[in-house]
């Protein structure tokens, strides 16, 4: 199977990624459905919900602080290393990402499409200041504010620049994404368990265009029924397995 998807990944014309929580796992960063899930613990709708800023923003930023913090601690895992790499090989096109650690732009990822947005980047609750943590050099700052961060531009409320329930995604990432999976031959899903639409789409469009889907989760998912190959492995182990195979391939 491992050498069928091998000879698969180096003779496609374009491979896209399309990743979930799960590819994180492995660096120590909870899942949200899975066994030990943050929406198993926590309450959505309290959490990560336009509403649930307005009701208790301190409950919400304390919630993103905490995540924040246990992201920042995490290092990306083989299977980021091993996505980087298929780029590099000219065998991937883009990883498109649910994502908001930023861990595959860590591991060397270039063309990173962020769906749901990135934790460390922030963005004010009513004019169209942004700022990226990491940039600013404020993410010490931000993880040990007491209070709550306010917009420098206009003093509202600042918020986390990530997509919560009810809310659109970013046009331009949509689109992109949209385009790719269009074009691609080949669709990589890795770690998600396709339960969160306009995301999930993505390897549907790809099947529904004659391409294949290649999935590698640790169990079924909401896309293993359309999955032309269903690997049951953990994404850290079964992606570099796959890319020394591809090297052998291409070489
Ligand atoms: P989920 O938590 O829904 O699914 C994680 C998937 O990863 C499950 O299918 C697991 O079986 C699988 N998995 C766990 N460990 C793995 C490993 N080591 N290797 C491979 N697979 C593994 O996470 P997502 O599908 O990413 O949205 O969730 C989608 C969206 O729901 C998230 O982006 C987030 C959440 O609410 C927003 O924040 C908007
Ligand atoms: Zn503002």
């Amino acid at each position: 199977m491992f050498e069928r998807v091998a000879r698969l990944l180096a003779s496609s014309g374009s491979t896209i990624a399309f990743t979930g929580a799960g590819i994180s796992a492995e660096s120590g960063i909870p899942t949200f459905r899975g066994k030990d899930g943050l929406w198993k613990n926590y309450k959505a709708e309290e959490l990560a919900t336009p509403e649930a800023f307005g009701r208790n923003p301190k409950l919400v930023w304390d919630f993103y602080r905490w995540r924040m913090g246990l992201i920042l601690k995490a290092r990306p895992n083989p299977a980021h290393y091993a996505l980087a790499e298929l780029e590099r090989l000219g065998i991937l096109t883009a990883v498109i990402t649910q994502n908001v650690d930023d861990l595959h732009r860590e591991a060397g990822s270039k063309n990173v499409i962020e769906l749901h947005g990135n934790i460390f980047q922030v963005r004010c609750s009513s004019c169209p200041y942004r700022e990226d943590l990491k940039e600013s050099g404020r993410l010490e700052e931000f993880l040990s504010m007491k209070g709550l961060p306010k917009c420098p531009e206009c003093g509202s409320l600042l918020r986390p620049d990530v997509v919560w329930f009810g809310e659109a995604l970013p046009r331009d990432a949509l689109e992109r994404a949209f385009g790719l999976a269009e074009k691609a031959d080949i669709v990589l899903v890795i770690g998600t368990s396709g339960a969160v639409y306009p995301a999930a789409y993505i390897p549907y469009i790809v099947n529904e265009r004659g391409g294949r889907v290649i999935e590698v989760n640790v169990e079924r998912s909401g896309i293993t029924p359309i999955a032309d190959v269903f690997i049951r492995g953990k994404a850290g182990e079964v992606l570099p397995h796959i890319v020394e195979l591809v090297r052998e391939v291409v070489r």
